[in-house]
């Protein structure tokens, strides 16, 4: 089971930076770096990930000594641990969902972040979760755990999310990706489900087939079957 170590930080530009330092200096496996605000919180893709206190934002230093294309793997275990960490916070007829890559969903609204990047042989896992504030500014709806009738606190949040990604970690070692992806497929979108992904200026539209051994996205469009590595996925 893994141990973390947090550390806690008022304010800094991004938790991921702060544990990629870290990481370089040697800070083990199992480090996190929570932070109550962040200055220039980083999303997927390049974008910004608004930041303001009142959420939370961490970045966990994991040491797996996985191969570059397995990192994948890591960002569905996340997505398993904050679906279950975020549904003991709410009321028990609100579910959290999954959307590929590795969208948190409430109410439609996308609740977490994930981000996963890779520092010599560290991963650093990046993850933002909307307690009580909506980020402002973004093109996608967006829900928080109290805003959707949830009763939680920052660190209530954190030690629920930390409990359930250790569970996740132990399963995934355990009976490897192949069960990880089966939990997700569980809480994901049905296959049929109208797709449309976009992968900087292509965007392809199909229905959820299914999802690949190594993560990747399988649609069937009305030209065939597609595969996608990357990319954002919205509902069609
Ligand atoms: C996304 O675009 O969906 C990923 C957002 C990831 C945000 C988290 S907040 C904690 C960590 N530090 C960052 O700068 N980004 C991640």
């Amino acid at each position: 089971m893994t141990a973390f170590d947090v550390r806690n930080y008022d304010s800094v530009g991004s938790t991921n930076d702060e544990a990629v330092r870290l990481a370089q200096e040697g800070a083990p496996h199992g480090t996190v770096v929570h932070a109550d605000k962040q200055t220039v919180g980083r999303g997927r893709l390049s974008r910004r990930w608004s930041s303001p206190p009142g959420n939370l934002y961490l970045s966990i230093i994991l040491r797996l000594n996985l191969p570059a294309p397995r990192n994948v793997e890591i960002g569905f275990i996340a997505a398993l641990a904050v679906a279950d960490a975020i549904e003991t916070m709410l009321p028990r007829q609100e579910r959290a969902t999954l959307k590929w890559p590795n969208d948190v969903l409430v109410r439609n609204g996308k609740i977490s972040g994930i981000l996963v990047e890779q520092v010599d042989d560290a991963l650093i896992l990046g993850i933002g979760i909307n307690v009580l504030m909506a980020p402002d500014g973004v093109s996608y709806n967006v829900s928080t755990i109290v805003g959707s009738g949830g009763l939680a606190t920052v660190d209530g949040t954190r030690a629920a999310l930390l409990a359930a990604l250790a569970n996740w970690l132990d399963v995934w070692h355990r009976d490897g990706f192949a069960a990880i992806r089966i939990a997700w497929l569980a809480r994901a979108h049905p296959p049929g489900t109208p797709l449309r992904v976009t992968m900087g200026d292509r965007t392809i539209e199909g229905r959820f087939a299914d999802i690949r051994d190594d993560g990747a996205l399988i649609i069937d469009t009305d030209e065939g079957r597609r595969i996608c590595t990357a990319g954002d996925v919205g509902f069609a």
